[in-house]
């Protein structure tokens, strides 16, 4: 049994990793200020210890780190919205990058005897630069302050561990769906929106033509990346970042008659202009984690299907009562 720290547990990714790790008998610690997760994603068991607390809280995370000596950390907390971090980015700054900083150091002063820690970026950090597929060696064109604050905790995690000798590692997610993500705001993941709004016979917004290309990797393919890079025999080598994707493309339009065809209801669509600064296309080349043993098990239609029936056995999405 491992005991693992998730910060940002009650929130997609987080909640979903935290599943996995107490369905494999390990305790698990989440710190969420529940300012986009649910506590309801978080699972109900007697492994799992809940703070509802934000990782700006200094003094909370110190002293819950020297009193766990916690063998894994995911942080995954942050502000996921885009636009807020252009609306605010101070504030934002002060979760998507200070706080984690934070966090490394506490750890590097207090000596903590930590097995790994894993920090979530984002293909944002590529921003609109025109090569791809994405390699980790692209270039770095951080647009918005959200890009660059995940771009700039993504250096401070692998030079602490060149530095310090943390064993650290960096991955950038790409566009993820399923189980518990909220569709609540504008800028959830498409998907989520989408889901939503076949079920509820809403109109979609689609900005732009549709032929617009994106990575869509099903959850369960994540989890098993993360596991892989923290927990695996070659997890001692895994220094360094990595996209996590599936590396297939598909285009919005094709995504939606896939899903269509799911669902067995046709989308409302009403097509608006592009949004701006949206990326046409992006796709990963995911070599890097292949080497490792990683492999997708999940094409978008069995990742759809598989999100389709969770939605509908629920009766719903899980964030209907979510109102920020
Ligand atoms: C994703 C990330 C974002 C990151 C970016 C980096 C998510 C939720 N967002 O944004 O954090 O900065 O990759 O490349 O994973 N769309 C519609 N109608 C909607 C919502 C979206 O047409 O109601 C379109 C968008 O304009 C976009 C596509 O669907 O073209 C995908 O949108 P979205 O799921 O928000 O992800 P990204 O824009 O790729």
């Amino acid at each position: 049994m491992s005991n693992v720290l998730i910060t940002g547990g009650a929130g997609f990714v987080g909640s979903n990793l935290a599943d996995r790790l107490v369905a494999q008998g390990d305790k698990v610690t989440i710190v969420d200020d529940l300012s986009m997760g649910l506590v309801e994603n978080i699972p109900d068991s007697d492994l799992v210890t809940f703070y509802e607390e934000s990782i700006t809280n200094k003094e909370f995370m110190e002293h819950l780190l020297v009193k766990n000596k916690f063998d894994y950390i995911y942080l995954f907390a942050g502000v996921a919205s885009v636009a807020d971090s252009v609306a605010r980015p101070y504030e934002t700054h002060q979760v998507n990058q200070e706080a984690n900083v934070f966090l490394l150091e506490i750890i590097r002063k207090r000596k903590l005897p930590v097995k790994k820690i894993l920090f979530a970026s984002s293909a944002a950090v590529y921003g609109d630069d025109p090569q791809l597929p994405k390699t980790e060696l692209s270039r770095i064109k951080p647009l918005t302050p959200y890009a660059i604050d995940k771009f700039a905790s993504e250096r401070y995690m692998i030079d602490y561990g060149n530095l310090y000798d943390l064993p650290t590692v960096a991955v950038r997610f790409f566009n993820i769906f399923g189980p518990k993500q909220n569709p609540s705001s504008p800028y959830s993941g498409v998907i989520s929106i989408i889901t939503d709004c076949i079920r509820e016979g809403k109109t979609f917004n689609l900005y732009g033509d549709g032929e617009q290309v994106r990575d869509f990797t099903y959850i369960d393919d994540i989890i098993d990346a993360l596991l892989l890079l923290t927990r695996s025999d070659n997890a001692s080598n895994t220094h360094g970042t990595y996209n996590v994707a599936t590396g297939m493309k598909t285009s919005l339009k094709d995504m939606i008659s896939i899903y269509e065809d799911i669902a067995g209801k046709k989308l409302d669509i009403k097509y608006l202009e592009s949004r701006k600064g949206d990326i046409k296309y992006s796709y990963a080349d995911t070599s890097k984690l292949c080497k490792l043993g990683y492999k997708p098990k999940y094409s978008v239609e069995m990742g759809l299907r598989k999100y389709w029936k969770y939605v509908n056995e629920k009766g719903g999405n899980d964030y209907e009562n979510f109102n920020n």
